[in-house]
């Protein structure tokens, strides 16, 4: 055994690191580095921006110097390139909508312990709470999805399709990338009525609301209106247990023409189930927050596929942070 497995260190590592989490979160949820900006300032002057104690808020700015999210020059703090470019809300980049989303978990995660008891959800899904947590979750979406569509939709080539489903699409934004990437694409988000308000605005941002249209609709409880010519289906099956997933995949092809392209896009587990370690960790959240929820295997996905007569199923050369990858086949 190396002496590196015999330290307690590594243990200890992972036992604490809730103190970073902690401290990035309350930095987001306190908008310390948009109070910053591009200016420097000293401890006072951002207790005063924000309304904090002094000794505290100085507490708080030194100890995200020592994480490089902020830069002391004497007594003055600036904001580091990472929180510039990710964490202040001037920049296009911000990333606070996701990690106030991670802040919203951490009620539930912290009982782990009863939900792997009873194996029971412990928190009610994004679809359901309140609207400050629905809006960190979807916009937290669009976070995710803004780094990730302009790549997927380099790798994807849709120069031959028309009409794209972007299924459970939440804000759109990548049936926004899909159709900044193919200028004759039309593309169809459906989702929940509660995410119309921010699929709307999302789409309108990016000037696309003339060719991409919002349907509300349910896909667990009504069959999915409408034709299309590829079928986009990023991060829902996880939400849902095996048989669901089955039945929204059916759906799927029963609405894609002779030909159609399916694609899913999700965090997807070793065939061992044992691995990668963000999509084994991913699927305790999902126990934590749905009834039959997981990450499922690059097997399981093709398996839902074949059953539902997709022909041609292949892992596309793409892997996407937290080993996010994509299964394509034809109908
Ligand atoms: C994890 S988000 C993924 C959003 C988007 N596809 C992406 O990858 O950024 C899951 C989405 O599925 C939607 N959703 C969940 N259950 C649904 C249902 N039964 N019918 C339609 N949409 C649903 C949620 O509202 C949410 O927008």
């Amino acid at each position: 055994m190396s002496d590196e497995l015999l330290s307690p260190g590594p243990i200890l590592e992972i036992s604490g690191y809730y103190w970073k989490t902690c401290t990035l979160h309350a930095a987001v949820k306190l908008d310390v580095f948009t109070a910053i900006g591009t200016t420097e300032l000293t401890g006072s002057d951002v207790a005063k921006k924000i309304g904090g104690d002094q000794r505290a808020v100085t507490m708080l700015l030194d100890a995200l110097v020592a994480m490089n999210l902020l830069e002391k020059m004497q007594n003055r703090y600036g904001n580091s390139a990472a929180g510039r470019n990710f964490l202040s809300r001037e920049s296009p980049r911000y990333m606070g909508h996701i990690i106030m989303h991670h802040h919203h978990l951490v009620e539930s995660w912290h009982q782990l312990d009863r939900a792997v008891l009873s194996g029971k959800p412990v928190r009610a899904r994004a679809s359901v709470s309140s609207e400050e947590w629905r809006e960190s979750f979807l916009m937290g979406m669009f976070n995710l999805a803004m780094n990730l569509a302009p790549q997927v939709s380099a790798k994807v080539d849709l120069s031959s399709r028309s009409h794209l489903l972007d299924l459970g699409g939440g804000p759109g934004t990548y049936a926004i990338h899909f159709c900044r990437a193919n200028s004759h694409l039309q593309a169809t988000v459906l989702d929940l009525p509660t995410t119309r308000p921010f699929a709307e605005k999302t789409i309108a941002k990016f000037g696309m609301d003339d060719r991409i249209r919002y349907l509300e609709g349910d896909y667990l409880e009504q069959d999915i209106p409408g034709s299309y010519d590829v079928a986009w289906l990023s991060q829902i099956l996880h939400g849902e247990g095996p048989d669901e997933c089955r039945s929204i995949i059916k759906k799927t092809v029963a609405a894609l023409e002779p030909g159609g392209l399916i694609m899913v896009h999700e965090f997807i587990l070793n065939d061992s189930m044992d691995g990668p370690l963000f999509p084994a960790l991913f699927s305790l959240n999902m126990l934590l927050g749905t009834t039959s929820g997981q990450s499922y295997s690059e097997k399981q996905i093709t398996e839902m596929l074949a059953d539902a007569g997709v022909r041609n199923i292949h892992r596309l050369d793409f892997r996407g942070p937290d080993d996010s990858g994509i299964i394509a086949g034809n109908v």
